[in-house]
């Protein structure tokens, strides 16, 4: 099989023969940031805020965008062009390459620009229809959350934590409130209302986690953003977790039991069925959805 085409650094080229200096910044210390933008039938899935929550990151790691969000989309477009299915774009920035190894940012280095576009199967609606498996754990991540860092060690063993325990996510417990999943974000229901923590440090401000409060307000379903206790979590009819690959996948067993009746509820799949219309918007060639 031919090894795919990748962007590094102002050049299209197999992944098989990108390569970046051992120096990089980005291998050193994993400093640099990221973001995973879905693509459907070569149309890119909310890339604008993608690309205004990478301008975020990059301002709180002291950096300044390499490229504007016009340069990125022609960019990504060249990448995904003449490649069919569904694809995730994963793009990375790091500091770049330094001639030694020191904490210190140094100035003037040139960042390292990737990006690559893989494959990826969105589950399909018998997959959804199971839903899935969750334990919670305790939230042993950095105070600054909302940053897309590559920096993920503690999100890596959160997931095989919950992966070893027969699980597929983690949700992290802070403080006694529940705060997203290791790899997505979350959601209740209760009493008919949809309930997200609120936007801050503690957690990714989620592109999926928007546009499910989106097509929340648009078909009149109530929702607030407000913290989630544990007993909450329990308590809850229904549990979702979100994120641009797994879409919005309700949760069917917690901590080893079967959540609730152990299957996705009414209002996920109200919300589900919203989210796959806005996709086959895009499909069809609406500018966004
Ligand atoms: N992760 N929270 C965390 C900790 C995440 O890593 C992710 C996504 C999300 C969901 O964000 P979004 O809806 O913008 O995808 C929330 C990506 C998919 C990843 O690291 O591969």
């Amino acid at each position: 099989m031919n090894s795919p085409l990748v962007y590094l650094n102002g050049d299209f080229l197999p992944l098989d023969q990108a390569r970046v200096p051992v120096l990089d910044r980005g291998f050193l210390f994993g400093d640099g940031v990221y973001e995973v933008i879905p693509a459907y039938a070569g149309h890119l899935f909310r890339l604008d805020q993608h690309l205004d929550r990478l301008r975020d990151s990059l301002a709180a790691i002291r950096m300044s965008p390499p490229l504007s969000h016009a340069q990125w989309r022609e960019l990504l477009q060249r990448l995904i062009q003449g490649r069919s299915g569904d694809l995730g774009i994963y793009l990375q920035v790091t500091r770049g390459a330094d001639s030694k190894r020191d904490h210190e940012i140094p100035q003037g280095l040139s960042p390292t620009l990737f990006a690559m576009a893989t494959p990826i199967t969105p589950p399909s609606p018998e997959q959804a229809e199971l839903g899935i498996s969750c334990i919670t754990l305790d939230d042993i991540r950095w105070a600054h959350c909302n940053v897309k860092a590559v920096t993920l060690l503690a999100n890596v063993l959160l997931k095989q934590q919950a992966i070893d325990e027969g699980s597929q996510e983690a949700i992290l417990i802070r403080d006694g409130q529940a705060i997203e999943g290791s790899t997505s974000n979350l959601f209740i229901v209760k009493d008919g209302l949809i309930i997200t923590p609120p936007k801050g440090p503690q957690l990714l401000p989620g592109i999926t986690r928007d546009l499910v409060l989106e097509l929340a307000a648009e078909a009149g379903l109530p929702y607030a953003e407000a913290s989630i206790g544990f007993d909450e979590l329990q308590n809850a009819d229904e549990i979702w977790m979100t994120s641009s690959t797994k879409e919005v996948m309700a949760v069917t067993r917690l901590n080893g039991q079967p959540f609730g009746n152990g299957q996705p509820g009414p209002i996920w799949r109200q919300i589900t069925q919203l989210y796959q219309a806005c996709k086959e918007r895009l499909r069809l060639g609406a500018e966004t959805c």
